[in-house]
């Protein structure tokens, strides 16, 4: 048979496979997401999310040099706060010694190379376990706000290079890129989640942080996964508003979102591969049902080919290290 294509070619070995690769994985584009709990020498495993941890300070500046180690330089970090701290105004968020504040501290301190990245939400301060204040029931968007740059400020203050709203309230970047401004951080990056979707996919993470809503769902304020061309709009306002990075999340279910972003937007974009999407691979690898080493990688590289430029995964130890194996 004569055959003037033969798409084979360019599959025939792992070296020319490699050699004309589109997308390629590296340590430097994922960020590791950590939790970070009170007390020394704690390391406590997080049910539904294998081979994840909830991590005292001491323990967060080990993993913090471990992942810088193997190439992954940024971190995103989230506080689980004790019930008794937890109200409706989101008080303890801006305790210039709360656990986050400290943490962004400590990892500064003893990692100063380190891209600091901080979680603003009010949920896990939240007595209620919404991302806002309550009243009647209904999350309040712009008070909600206005604590949400003064915790931006804290972050920034404690050392934070980049706060990373993921509360979904409107208006919420131009205010605190605002307040960063008067405050003096104009170096201070925000990281905004800006096509946040109501997921199911987030129910090992609020197992994580004890952050589920008390009632209701979040369906107010994150996006309604039937729709993508909200995306667009949300993403090109928080743009307006003063983002540097623009987040989609979650990720593996959100592809075609992402690709979208990518084609309307010249600021990096981040995809969120969150905890659900993490637990489901672990659990069928824990039946013997998939390759997690395989699906991990497959997974990654699919985010990156959508168009994700960086992606926050609670794989990001394990992918560098195999990719540090296999290279
Ligand atoms: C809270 C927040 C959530 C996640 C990141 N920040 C949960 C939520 O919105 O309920 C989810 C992360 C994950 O599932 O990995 N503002």
């Amino acid at each position: 048979m004569f055959l003037s294509k033969r798409y084979r070619i360019l599959r025939r070995s792992p070296a020319i496979r490699s050699m004309v690769a589109e997308t390629r994985l590296h340590p430097e584009q994922f960020i590791a997401p950590l939790f970070v709990v009170e007390g020394n020498d704690v390391r406590e495993p997080i049910p539904s999310m294998p081979d994840y941890f909830r991590l005292s300070l001491d323990e967060l500046v080990r993993e913090a040099k471990e992942l810088w180690s193997l190439g992954v330089k940024s971190v995103l970090l989230f506080a689980k706060v004790p019930d008794d701290l937890k109200d409706n105004t989101g008080k303890e968020a801006l305790n210039p010694n709360g656990l986050m504040q400290r943490a962004i501290r400590t990892l500064k301190n003893n990692l100063p190379d380190l891209c600091v990245m901080t979680d603003v939400a009010l949920d896990p301060y939240s007595s209620y376990g919404h991302d806002g204040i309550v009243e009647n029931g209904e999350i309040v968007n712009d008070p909600t706000v206005e604590v949400l740059a003064k915790m931006s400020v804290s972050h920034a203050e404690a050392g934070a290079d980049f706060v990373a709203p993921s509360d979904m309230m409107d208006g919420r970047i131009g205010a605190i890129r605002q307040a960063l401004e008067e405050h003096g951080f104009h170096l201070t990056g925000i990281m905004a989640y800006s096509a946040k979707y109501a997921s199911c996919f987030y129910g090992p993470f609020r197992d994580a942080l004890d952050s589920a809503p008390g009632f209701g769902d979040k369906k107010t304020y994150q996006m309604d996964y039937a729709n993508s061309r909200e995306a667009i709009k949300e993403v090109l306002q928080d743009i307006e508003e003063g983002a540097d990075i623009v987040m989609v999340k979650p990720a593996v279910a959100y592809l075609d979102v992402i690709h979208a972003v990518k084609q309307q937007v010249w600021v990096p974009i981040s995809a969120y591969h969150v905890s659900g999407e993490y637990a489901m691979i672990k659990a069928a690898a824990m039946q013997g049902w998939l390759d997690e080493s395989k699906a991990m990688l497959e997974v990654l590289t699919s985010i990156r080919r959508a168009g994700a430029d960086l992606i926050a995964t609670y794989f990001a130890k394990q992918a560098a290290r195999l990719l540090q194996e296999i290279a």
